[in-house]
């Protein structure tokens, strides 16, 4: 039976890890080649289906040099081809969708995204790059099963989830849960997977949801709610940027204690102390069972 195995592109929240002008006590580390931390992309993960297919779960700014990293996605036959057929985007931030510029040339694509990101995206201009003839974009339907890169179904389901920031001028900064940020589960083989890189609360249902998951890859932006206030860097609180944080009361540590499965923070803000080998926070969320994300981490379920 096939199985679902993934490769995590980019392991970072928007900016990466370091990000260009933070100096905050961990991107130091980072801009000092300390050996206690590893630099991370930004935010994507690839999923392998049948016949060498892949897709591409968010496209991000990095995503040029994310595939020259990874020989599965290189171009496999002359003079024109890649082994990416799919693009599902789960909300419409600067991090998830800025890639799909790097996918322009005409290679047929499909890009799968809920009503609101479609729309975001079909509102900026610089997207039309992406040639009418060769790259559709299709809607998904919440709970509607739909298939990518040939045998995995995916089923989305929205996340409470706040608009981009770029439309917080128009559409404002509270959470919602109308379909402008999902979470995907994919299943192949018998196995599910849920990737779910931005959630901004983590409601009984979804709790229920994501502890039944084979593998869980969770939105770990922040550890504390206020790491950025920590860190010196900003004000704004996870909760206020649509992650919630993995400590403290309500935190993903809590609310997901019962999970069975395989559990994967991802998304790491560049403030967030787990990315640091062997700090107190990276051994608690270890302790838990819960592994931190890294560039070209491979899943195999
Ligand atoms: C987020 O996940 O909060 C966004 O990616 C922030 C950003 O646009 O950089
Ligand atoms: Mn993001
Ligand atoms: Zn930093």
């Amino acid at each position: 039976m096939p199985r679902l195995r993934a490769i995590v592109l980019g392991a970072a929240a928007g900016g990466g890890y370091p990000q260009w002008n933070c100096r905050c006590a961990i991107c130091v580390l980072a801009w000092n080649r300390d050996p206690r931390v590893t630099p991370r992309t930004q935010s994507s993960l690839a999923v392998e289906g049948a016949d060498g297919r892949w897709a591409l779960l968010n496209a991000s700014p990095d995503l040029r040099s994310q595939i020259i990293a990874t020989p599965d996605l290189h171009p496999r036959q002359g003079p024109r081809q890649s082994p990416i057929s799919d693009v599902v985007l789960t909300n419409a931030d600067i991090d998830h969708v800025m890639g799909l510029v790097h996918l322009r040339e005409r290679q047929p694509l499909k890009v799968h995204a809920a009503a609101p990101i479609l729309a975001a995206i079909a509102a900026n201009p610089v997207f039309r790059v992406l040639s009418g003839e060769s790259v559709s974009f299709v809607v998904i339907e919440p709970d509607t099963p739909f298939h990518i890169a040939g045998d995995v179904e995916v089923r989305a389901f929205a996340v409470p989830g706040k608009s981009p920031l770029y439309l917080e001028g128009e559409q404002g900064s509270d959470w919602r849960d109308d379909g402008s940020a999902i979470a995907l589960e994919l299943s192949r083989g018998g196995q599910t997977m849920i990737y779910a890189p931005g959630v901004a609360d983590l409601p009984d249902q979804m709790v229920v949801r994501f502890n039944r998951a084979d593998t869980l890859l969770l939105d770990g932006t922040v550890y504390h709610d206020d790491d950025l206030t920590r860190a010196g860097v900003g004000s704004k609180s996870g909760r206020r940027m649509g992650h919630v944080p993995i400590a403290g009361a309500g935190g993903s540590l809590e609310r997901l204690r019962h999970g069975r499965g395989r559990r994967i923070y991802v998304h790491l803000n560049n403030t967030n102390p787990v990315l640091v080998a062997g700090s107190l926070e990276r051994r608690d969320v270890e302790a838990r069972g819960w592994e931190v994300a890294h560039d070209q981490m491979e899943i195999v379920l």
